[in-house]
């Protein structure tokens, strides 16, 4: 004898698929962040050999509704062609009259820079530990030099020096990340790391390496820098826009080179140290090796929300802050 009658057991068929749907529905934010927490797991490798990692999974959701892994912060070859949306995006920050082919472009710059898939050896053996160091003035009188440099990478950004700084600031320099209006020469231990606002700038990377032509974008450039051509690397402009897409919920016009800094290191790294970010009581960002001071919420950078963000990621543990003295 059959368990049921004929009539219900189809209703029963007929329910299940439907029961499924509504189970679905119901647990779809649930779902997305399951997929999302796993797609970090699997592609960043989940946890590291750090006490505290930044991939923790047991962290809060507002970090997995923003980190995306999957985002490739650094260019080669095989991942540089451009969604459209990302190229016109890329093309409007900082407007040119230059009409280059940008495949041309990218073929040369990786017949000569490393064409590599770089940092893809996340992993529960690995403990990388990362100092992003800012410009900040408040970075004066710190003594945070040794603590810097005991980390194993330690990434600068632009113009900031080392030489007559070292007590506060350091002397170990890994990553430099500049673009070719704050470029300056790196030592042969550094990777040079290019942040490319417009097709020029990576023109620019070119050109210092070879006919060292190019000598001006919208100001004076300098045709070359003293730099390791085998430790070259590229952002990837994708990165920048999912930094201002998810990071920065599209505030300011484009995020600035400092915060930039900020979450690739989250990327690439098990653990950040954030030193020399800040600004002034009155907001301006001041510097420790000169007397140039910019609204830090002026001109074309959220600030504000940049702030907010990185008080968010502080808060939730994912980053620590050294405020200087
Ligand atoms: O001034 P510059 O852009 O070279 O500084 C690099 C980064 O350091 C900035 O993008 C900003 O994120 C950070 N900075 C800061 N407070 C300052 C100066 C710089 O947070 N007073």
């Amino acid at each position: 004898m059959a368990p049921f009658p004929k009539r219900r057991s189809s209703f029963i068929t007929a329910l299940f698929p439907f029961s499924i749907f509504v189970l679905f529905m119901f647990f779809q934010h649930a779902v997305i962040y399951t997929l999302l927490k796993t797609s970090v797991e699997s592609t960043e490798g989940g946890l590291c050999a750090c006490d505290k990692c930044v991939t923790d999974l047991s962290d809060d959701d507002w970090f997995f509704m923003r980190f995306n892994p999957s985002v490739p912060p650094l260019m080669n070859k095989r991942n540089s062609v451009l969604r459209t949306d990302v190229y016109r995006w890329w093309k409007d920050l900082q407007s040119e009259s230059s009409q280059v082919n940008y495949t041309d472009v990218v073929d040369t710059l990786f017949s000569l820079f490393p064409d590599e898939e770089h940092y893809s050896d996340a992993g529960p053996d690995r403990c990388r530990t990362c100092a992003v160091v800012g410009n900040s003035g408040n970075l004066l009188g710190s003594h945070y030099g040794q603590l810097i440099d005991s980390h194993d990478f330690v990434i600068r950004i632009n113009k900031g020096p080392t030489k007559g700084f070292e007590n506060d600031v350091g002397s170990k320099t890994t990553h430099r990340i500049l673009y070719p209006e704050s470029a300056v020469d790196v030592d042969n231990s550094t990777h040079l790391v290019l942040l490319p606002f417009k097709i020029t700038d990576m023109r620019w990377l070119i050109s210092v390496f070879t006919t060292r032509h190019i000598t001006s974008t919208y100001i004076r450039v300098r045709p070359t820098v003293n730099a390791d051509r085998d430790k070259v690397m590229i952002i990837h402009p994708a990165f920048m826009k999912y930094i201002y897409d998810s990071w920065l919920e599209k505030h300011g016009k484009y995020p600035s080179t400092g915060f930039i800094t900020l979450i690739f290191a989250l990327h690439i790294c098990d653990q950040v140290n954030v030193f020399g970010f800040g600004a002034k009581s009155d907001g301006q960002w001041h510097h420790y090796f000169d007397s140039s001071l910019t609204h830090f919420s002026g001109g074309v950078h959220g600030g504000g929300f940049e702030n907010k963000t990185i008080n968010e990621l502080l808060l939730i543990n994912k980053i620590s802050v050294h405020k200087g003295w």
